[in-house]
């Protein structure tokens, strides 16, 4: 379901040379060897998610969907990343749908928090919270504005039934508090980090809650699971694209811009930075993950890529074909002289600026481009896409002989903070 160019890369790269690596850490992988091994529970999760696990989150989402106006999902990280990227890939940013879906939980800005305060004091909203840990900081304090507000509007015994909490089966402050109020729980297996969690409930239950079909999303990733087996690297598309980012890092290369022409698809890019940031930068080494939403940054960023410091390379996921076409208008004084393009779909217009813009950098400016094909977006080449990745980042990972599963440094603020703050131990 994916295709994968690498026709304008500039070098020439020999996939013979990584032959015998790419085997080996595929053993690595599949047999569940390598560091952070016991955190490879999503490499099943499509498959072993079962069809009663399903039915039980859509039930939960039905009633959501019947009985608020408004779901906010509290969490950060891995534990509201997956949920945004697909509610916004596929219902897109504008949908007026209900429930409406707002993220809470990923800043301490109390200016947001206030806004989102004053936009839901007046309507009917349910809170969907979730922590693996089930005690990050910016959850928490999040979850308890929200909980105290609910509870003052509703009372506390119909809060406790507009409140879903997802935390892990046995441990943390958040299990504790679910289960002394009776919260609907759902379970975050032990095995499955923030990051890789998106086919679990973490990210099932809101992508099911803003209507979208998550039957279909696990089948796309179910397929992929099966597809992206092969250690042989002309196979396997996502151990091929490992491999081409292993190849630029070796080579300066120390920046991956991950690119799009769908603002549906910004969220997406957020989820990528993180997997790929939290999963690789370890050990002084990684690729730096960024990303770009193109027509609108060749106005911004495009300057620097065409002529800057020759820092990155790119990597564009490409969608084929639109859901809808949009055709351009004829007009009688053609003023705005766009009339040469009259009758034409904007699709045809992008799809030129996507090709102009390949060449420029490309043959241009010599800026590596790896092209990321996918038919079109919907929840089969979504759920698809998210298990490329992260089988992606599991070698690019192992090839870099770092831990993919852990995330040591981000431990530093967080202890520099409670010590700032007072929390007792630091
Ligand atoms: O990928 C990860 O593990 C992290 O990004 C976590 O998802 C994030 O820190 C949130 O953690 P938690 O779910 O424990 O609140």
């Amino acid at each position: 379901m994916i295709k994968i160019d690498d026709t304008n890369i500039v070098e020439k790269i020999n996939y013979k040379k990584y032959a015998k690596k790419v085997e080996k850490i595929n053993q690595i992988i599949e047999t569940k060897s390598g560091p952070g091994n016991d955190y490879l529970g999503w490499l099943n999760n499509p498959t072993n998610t079962k069809k009663t696990e399903l039915e039980e989150i859509k039930k939960h989402a039905d009633y959501v969907r019947k009985n608020f106006d408004i779901l906010l999902v509290c969490g950060i990280g891995g534990s509201y990343l997956g949920a945004r990227a697909s509610i916004e890939a596929i219902n897109g940013l504008h949908k007026n749908k209900k429930p409406e879906i707002i993220f809470i939980g990923q800043s301490f800005s109390s200016d947001y928090l206030n806004e989102v305060i004053e936009y839901v004091k007046n309507k009917k909203f349910a809170i969907n919270v979730i922590s693996k840990s089930g005690t990050t900081t910016e959850t928490s304090i999040s979850f308890r504005i929200f909980k105290n507000l609910l509870e003052k509007k509703v009372g506390k015994e119909e809060a406790k039934k507009a409140i879903f909490a997802t935390t892990d089966k046995e441990k943390g402050s958040l299990l504790k508090l679910a289960n002394q109020e009776g919260y609907v729980k759902f379970v975050l297996p032990s095995d499955i980090g923030g990051r890789f969690s998106v086919f679990s409930p973490v990210g099932l239950f809101p992508i099911a809650c803003a209507g979208i079909d998550i039957e279909i999303f696990i089948e796309g990733a179910r397929k992929a699971q099966k597809e992206l087996t092969s250690s042989n690297i002309e196979q396997n598309a996502a151990y091929k694209y490992a491999v081409l980012r292993d190849f630029f890092l070796k080579r300066k290369y120390a920046n991956e811009l991950f690119v799009t022409y769908e603002p549906r698809l910004v969220s997406l890019g957020e989820w990528f930075k993180q997997l790929f940031g939290e999963s690789e930068g370890k050990e002084h080494s990684g690729l730096f993950p960024c990303s770009a939403t193109f027509s609108t940054d060749l106005h911004s960023l495009g300057q620097f890529i065409q002529e800057g410091t020759p820092v990155l390379f790119e990597t564009i996921l490409n969608v084929k074909h639109p859901n809808h076409e949009i055709s351009i208008p004829k007009t009688d004084d053609d003023l705005d002289e766009l009339n040469y393009l009259a009758g034409k779909n904007l699709s045809f217009v992008s799809e030129q600026a996507f090709k102009g813009t390949l060449e420029a950098h490309s043959t241009t400016a010599k800026v590596p481009n790896i092209v990321l094909e996918i038919e079109k977006l919907d929840e089969e080449h979504l759920g698809y896409l998210f298990y490329f990745f992260m089988k992606t980042c599991a070698m690019s990972a192992y090839l870099l002989k770092v831990n993919p599963f852990n995330q040591p440094g981000v431990e530093v603020y967080k202890k520099n903070m409670f010590h700032l703050l007072g929390k007792k131990g630091y």
